[in-house]
Parts: structure tokens; C-alpha cells; sequence
């Protein structure tokens, strides 16, 4: 099938808030082309249950929020990146509600939730438990509303153009039809979200599977801070894929993990109890499941008034009853499950890569923001915040259009990828087994031994569906993670190894990859930035 060529100022790939919010505030009189695996909508952010962490009340501060920020990363944030999340936040926010989004509020007045390891409440929700559903509508409505944007659905990105070491686009297929698309780009954005569906539980949807990473990786991109995925402590322990998110919002607002004898165990591990950080929780439920021979922990909504739990949390409400568990009746089993991707591509504070004219934002890029351990609800006001951030400077640079560029249209695509859709399922069990919420350094070699053997057969065959392109890029993003895991000799924020279970000082420092000529990963460190 005949390549189409497309050419455009700026291609944005992926349509979650960190592509939508940098596509609009791109220049009018541009041309954006957004590119979308699936449906306009379907991302991480449109499952958004929390809110948006930002400081707005009166009595709470950037700087507040800034230490709570460092504090949950575990000595691994960077302090400017930090700054300019928690300072830029209240202003992303405003514009969102200007933009018309809907957050709860009592007389005109917004409310603010509470979630783990946030010392007041500061976190802004809409409809309840459904953020990210109206931060989503108000994104895709504003694109939707741009004469300069195109939306392809349906299109995944498969490669990225590199030409002189700059990126000159990206080549895209759109499913089911197989039909090849190159976008000629000045600036390209990778905003592809998380890697949630490369572990058998997570609360992901099945889109997220590391594209992005694995193609800045082939790209040349330095990744940074692989190792660090967060595990939410409480999704709902029934069957399905992906597994039903019990917000922490709803222990903010007073429910209780309790084992089998019914006891509120959390105080026994940490002095919040209930409201520590989120990988201090998750490894608590492990532990008292092992204790409990495998059983379910349970979240016992009781403390929270019922008429509480219904104006808050109508989503979970429902979603638990449709799997047949009535949190107004009797506590709900819970597990942790894979969340959130704290590394990725690695980027500057304008979320540029180390290669000149591609950019990253939001859960797929890294510019040192959330450390070790993601603070609850600081996501979504990330991809606000560094999304004007990246369009402004993609905006600043030159506009290329020379015909050098435009030849790169002419040239022949590369097989993408290659393997056995068989694989993700394996690629979903040693992830979950063995670079899961506890690691150990056999179990992550072994894991690393076998992603590393799978990579190595991508590059032979030619994977004509996207199942098969997807365990490619599951079966690369997975090599990097495991192979940072294995390099952290210590264990800091959401990293957790039994060999190595304590911080080190000497490990205060982040882990850069990169893919070398022949295949293997170089690794490299850099020191936390401080002022
Ligand atoms: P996403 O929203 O995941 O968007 C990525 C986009 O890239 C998607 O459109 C996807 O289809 C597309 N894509 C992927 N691969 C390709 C490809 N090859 N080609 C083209 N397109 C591609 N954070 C908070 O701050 N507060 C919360 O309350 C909260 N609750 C959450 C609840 C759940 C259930 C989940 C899963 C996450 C939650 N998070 C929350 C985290 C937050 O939602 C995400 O981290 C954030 O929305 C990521 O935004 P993003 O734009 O980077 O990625
Ligand atoms: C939640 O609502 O518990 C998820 C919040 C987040 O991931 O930030």
C-alpha cells in the first residue's frame, strides 16, 4: 500500500491532556496534525478519578505543595521542575475553567479533596470522582473547535523521522485498514502517556503500552528513571482488564483498609496511616495479604456518611455495584495494582529530548518532577503545566520547511517491528512477577535476560498488526525498566528490592539509558538538581 504523505508545522502524537493542552496552545496560524492510537478520547486522563493537586486555597501555598511534592519523590525530584509545577499550577487550572471545565463547588465556591501525603486538602475534582472525564471533554472540545488541528484516530505512531540527528516527523499506520501515513513535521511531541499494560493488573486501559518510549528509545532519546512505577494501592480486586480504580480520595475522605480480622492495619507501617504515601501503602497490602495466605485486604467505606459517598463518589459507587460489590452495604476487596509511569523520555523544563526538534510531555517524558513516587493528582496538572510549556517553545523554534526535509517524504519506510501477539501476555506475568511492587535482583536478571532475548527478534520479522507492533514496544519498554530496576542497588520511592531494601545515599541520583549501536543499553547518571 502507497505511503500518504502529510505535511504539517507540528505533529503532536497522542490525545490525553499533555497532547491536547500543548495542540491548543499552539500558534493559530499553524498546522497541527494530532494523531491518536484510538478514539479522540481514549487515554489515561479520561479515567482520571481524584482531581488536579494545585494550590488554590487560601490557606495552601505553592511552596506547601512544593514540599509535600519532594517529600512523596523520595530525594529523587528535581527541585526547579517542582517549582514550576506547583508555581505554574493555579494558573494552568483558572485556564481550564475558563476553558469551561466543571469542578465541584458548594456556593460558587470550589472544593478541595484530600489524598495521600497532601498535608491539606488541594485537590480540585469534577462530577464527583470523574476528572478526568471533564478535563478530557473541554480538551477535545477546544481541538475540535481549531481550524489548525487535524485529528487522525485510529493512527498509531510507529516510528519517529530522524534526519541529521534532528526529528523531521514521524511515520504512522491507522488500524485496521494498514494504511501508512508520514507526517513531515518541524517539531514533533510525543505525548503517549504510560506503560500500565505491560503488567498483568493495572488500572491502565489497554492503549497504554509505552509507544512513545520505546520509539524515542529507537529514536536515540535518553530515557531517565525507568525503574520507577508507581503501584496504586487500591484497585478492585474482580475480574477484568483493566482493573476498577477505588480513588484515594475516597481514604481522604475517611475510609479504612482493613485485613481479615476486620483491624485497621495501616498504623502498624507508617504514622499517616491510611493517608501515606502511596508506595508505602502498597507495600502494607502486600504484606498483609502474604500474611493473610493471598486474601483480599478490604476498604471499608463505613466512617464516610452514605449521603458523603454518594454526592462524592457517584463513579466508584456505580462502577463497584456493576461488579458486584456494594460499598454501602460491606467493605470492598482491594489490591494493588500498576498505575503510573514515573520515568520516561527524558526532557528539560520546555519538555525538549536530547534530540533536537522532538519533544515529550506528560506521563511519557521525564523532567524530574515527580522523583521516586508521584504525589496523588499531580499528573494531570503536569500535563497543564508542561504542556504550555513545550508548545511555547515549539513554537519559538524556526519553522523548517527546507526541501531537504521534504524529501525525507520519499524515502522507503523500515519494517516496524516484529513478533508473536502470544508475547504480551508472557511480557504482562514477568513484569508484574518480577519488576513488580516487591523486586528482586534474580528476578529482575532473569526478566531482563528474557526481554532482552525478545528484542532481539523484533528487528528480523515485520509486525503488520498493531497487537504485534505493541508487544514490540511492550517488549522494549519492559527491557529498559527491568534494566534500570536491576541498576538501582537500593530501594528509594516506588523501586522496592528485597536485596537491596533501604535508601543509599550514594543512589540519590538518576538513571539515564540510551540505545547504543547494536542494540545494547548504556547507562549514565545524573545528580538531583537543586538550587
Ligand atoms: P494519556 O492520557 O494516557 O494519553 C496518551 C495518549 O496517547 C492516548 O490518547 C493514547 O491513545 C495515545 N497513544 C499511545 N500510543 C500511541 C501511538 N503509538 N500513536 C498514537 N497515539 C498513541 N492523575 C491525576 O493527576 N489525578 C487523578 O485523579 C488521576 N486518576 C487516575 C485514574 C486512573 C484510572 C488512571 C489510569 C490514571 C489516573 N491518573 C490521575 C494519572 C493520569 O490520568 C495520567 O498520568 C495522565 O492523564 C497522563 O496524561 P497523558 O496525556 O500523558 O497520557
Ligand atoms: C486516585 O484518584 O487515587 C488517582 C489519583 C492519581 O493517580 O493521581
Amino acid at each position: 500500500m502507497d505511503i500518504r504523505v502529510i505535511h504539517c508545522d507540528y505533529l503532536i502524537i497522542g490525545s490525553g491532556i499533555a497532547g491536547l493542552w500543548t495542540a491548543i496552545h499552539l500558534p493559530a496560524d499553524s498546522k497541527v496534525a494530532v494523531v491518536t492510537k484510538s478514539g479522540l478520547r481514549e487515554s489515561n486522563t479520561e479515567y482520571a478519578q481524584g482531581g488536579i493537586a494545585v494550590a488554590l486555597c487560601p490557606m495552601d501555598t505553592p511552596e506547601l505543595h512544593k514540599q509535600d511534592t519532594l517529600e512523596a519523590g523520595a530525594g529523587l525530584c528535581d527541585e526547579p521542575a517542582v517549582d514550576v509545577l506547583t508555581r505554574e499550577g493555579p494558573e494552568a487550572v483558572h485556564e481550564l475553567i475558563d476553558r469551561g471545565a466543571q469542578f465541584d463547588r458548594r456556593n460558587g465556591t470550589l472544593l478541595y479533596g484530600r489524598e495521600a501525603a497532601h498535608r491539606t486538602g488541594r485537590i480540585v475534582h469534577a462530577h464527583g470522582d470523574a476528572t478526568g472525564a471533564e478535563v478530557e471533554r473541554v480538551a477535545v472540545e477546544a481541538v475540535q473547535g481549531m481550524e489548525m488541528v487535524t485529528t487522525y484516530e485510529h493512527t498509531a505512531a510507529a516510528r519517529l523521522l530522524i534526519e541529521d540527528g534532528e526529528c523531521v516527523g514521524a511515520e504512522a499506520i491507522q488500524f485496521p485498514s494498514g494504511q501508512r501515513l508520514r507526517f513531515v513535521a518541524s517539531s514533533t511531541l510525543v505525548a503517549t502517556g504510560g506503560v500500565g499494560a505491560l503488567f498483568m493488573y493495572t488500572t491502565n486501559p489497554p492503549v497504554a503500552t509505552g509507544d512513545g518510549m520505546a520509539l524515542a528509545l529507537q529514536a536515540g532519546c535518553t530515557m531517565q528513571d525507568m525503574e520507577f512505577v508507581q503501584f496504586h494501592p487500591t484497585a478492585l480486586a474482580a475480574e477484568g482488564y483493566p482493573k476498577f480504580l477505588i480513588s484515594e480520595a475516597v481514604r481522604g475522605e475517611g475510609a479504612v483498609l482493613i485485613n481479615n480480622e476486620g483491624r485497621a492495619f495501616m498504623r502498624d507501617y507508617h504514622e499517616l496511616a491510611d493517608l501515606a504515601p502511596r508506595d508505602v501503602v502498597s507495600r502494607a497490602i502486600h504484606a498483609e495479604m502474604r500474611k493473610q495466605g493471598g486474601e483480599y485486604i478490604r476498604l471499608d467505606f463505613s466512617p464516610i456518611p452514605q449521603a458523603r459517598i454518594k454526592e462524592r463518589f457517584p463513579g466508584i459507587l456505580e462502577g463497584t455495584r456493576q461488579r458486584g460489590f456494594d460499598p454501602l452495604r460491606e467493605p470492598v476487596p482491594v489490591t494493588p495494582v500498576a498505575h503510573y509511569m514515573m520515568g520516561g523520555i527524558a526532557c528539560d523544563l520546555y519538555g525538549s529530548t536530547t534530540i533536537r526538534r522532538l519533544f515529550a510531555c506528560g506521563e511519557c517524558a521525564n523532567y524530574g518532577v515527580h522523583g521516586a513516587n508521584r504525589l496523588a493528582s499531580n499528573s494531570l496538572l503536569d500535563g497543564l503545566v508542561f504542556g504550555k510549556r513545550a508548545a511555547g517553545r515549539m513554537s519559538q523554534l524556526e519553522k523548517l520547511a527546507t526541501d531537504k526535509r521534504r524529501r525525507a517524504a520519499g524515502r522507503p519506510a523500515e519494517p516496524i517491528a516484529a513478533g508473536d501477539e502470544a508475547w504480551c501476555e508472557e511480557i504482562r506475568r514477568v513484569m508484574w512477577e518480577e519488576i513488580g511492587i516487591i523486586r528482586t535482583g534474580e528476578g529482575m536478571r532473569e526478566a531482563l535476560g528474557y526481554l532482552t532475548e525478545l528484542c532481539s527478534r523484533i528487528r528480523e520479522e515485520i509486525a503488520p498488526s498493531q497487537a504485534a507492533m505493541e508487544a514490540a514496544n511492550m517488549a522494549r519498554v519492559g527491557r529498559l525498566i527491568a534494566t534500570a530496576a536491576l541498576a538501582r542497588e537500593e530501594s528509594r520511592g516506588a523501586h522496592y528490592r528485597t536485596d537491596f531494601p533501604h535508601p543509599r545515599e550514594e543512589w540519590r541520583r538518576h538513571i539515564l539509558i540510551t540505545l547504543q549501536p547494536g542494540g545494547s543499553l548504556g547507562i549514565d547518571y545524573r545528580p538531583v538538581a537543586t538550587y
